[in-house]
């Protein structure tokens, strides 16, 4: 696509005058050469995977004493650490500019995140997705039916596009358009909120892989009006193993659990009851500490006295702007 290539990084961000690097983990470690001696590692390729923040390391090393299991226990630090990790949904949905109702789903990756709602289509949904996507935006869908659009000449071509697919999709249901907000290649900036516009004006639903995006530009889900938001916290200064997917919730309510077991299930018996309901019954096991992006980064994680003695938390617990502290 010859869309004028918009570097993601405003150009003061890297005057070091205006706007100091932060520290990252990792900037004294020393390689081996293989003409032999030890060298200083110069990491090029922040894209694939960007080092931990200090200052969010600090943060989770701080918190690591007072790890409890995540909605699994009634004792003092297994609410604690549930109230974190219920807390960070809200400074995620804070990050995001999500709208009231919308979900915060905490997942391993963008790929994780992607793969979550790719099981909660709606039956028959169909699926539009650009060539020149991240194999983890071209692949999940493989239980739909896929319509691949050719790579598009600019912007515009790339809205005309996906407008001219989804007026012709045969029959007229339910559909998803996935695409990326930058891209791993070129670093290109996606008409984001022309493409969910024409999503719209269509009938269709659309997801935003907003991996190289997110580490680099404002995100505004309820501005973009992109109904999902999938991304990795590696590739954004957070330690190792976390996503998220956040926008509506309704796919995702309807759909059976991604991962059955553990916070997937209100009830268990010998048959099948359907899972539970709420953002963290997607995810079926013990998340990982440490999963809140960069941009906010020390109060959550301080040790604070001992939450109120209380009820076990319901299972219909849900994110909305209103309602969580
Ligand atoms: C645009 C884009 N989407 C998705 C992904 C997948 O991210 P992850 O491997 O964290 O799932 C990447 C990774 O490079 C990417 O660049």
């Amino acid at each position: 696509m010859s869309v004028s290539a918009v570097s993601a990084v405003p150009a003061t961000a890297a005057d070091s005058s205006v706007c100091a690097p932060l520290a990252v983990l990792g900037r004294d470690v020393t390689v081996p050469l293989v003409t032999g001696g030890e060298v200083t590692y110069a990491a090029l390729d922040y894209a694939a995977s960007a080092p931990a923040l200090q200052r969010v390391w600090d943060d989770v090393a701080a918190y690591a004493p007072y790890y409890g299991s995540v909605h699994r226990g009634a004792g003092y630090l297994s609410q604690l650490s549930t109230d974190l990790f219920e807390n960070s949904r809200t400074t995620v949905a804070e990050f995001l500019d999500c709208r009231e109702g919308d979900q915060v789903v905490f997942t391993r990756s963008t790929t994780d995140s992607l793969n979550l709602l790719a099981a909660a289509l709606p039956a028959g949904c169909e699926v539009f997705v650009f060539e020149t996507e991240h194999h983890a935006s071209l692949l999940p869908w493989r239980d739909a039916r896929v319509t691949y659009l050719d790579a598009p000449r600019t912007p515009a071509e790339a809205v005309h596009t996906l407008e001219r697919a989804l007026a012709d999709r045969d029959p007229y249901g339910p559909a998803l358009v996935c695409v990326t907000g930058a891209s791993n290649v070129t670093g290109e900036l996606w008409p984001v909120r022309e493409l969910a516009a024409a999503a719209h004006a269509h009938g269709a639903r659309i997801v935003l892989d907003a991996a190289q995006l997110a580490p680099h530009h404002p995100l505004s889900v309820r501005e973009l009006d992109v109904d999902w938001v999938a991304f990795s916290g590696h590739k954004l200064y957070a330690p190792f193993g976390s996503g998220v997917l956040a926008g509506r919730s309704d796919w995702l309510r309807e759909a059976e659990p991604y991962l059955a077991g553990g916070g997937a299930s209100r009830k268990v018996t010998r048959r099948p009851q359907g899972g539970g309901r709420g953002a963290w019954t997607w995810s079926g096991t013990t998340p990982p500490p440490g999963t809140r992006p960069g941009r906010r980064t020390s109060s959550a994680c301080t040790p604070s006295p001992p939450p109120a003695r209380r009820s076990p938390r319901p299972a219909s617990t849900s994110w909305s702007p209103a309602s969580s502290t």
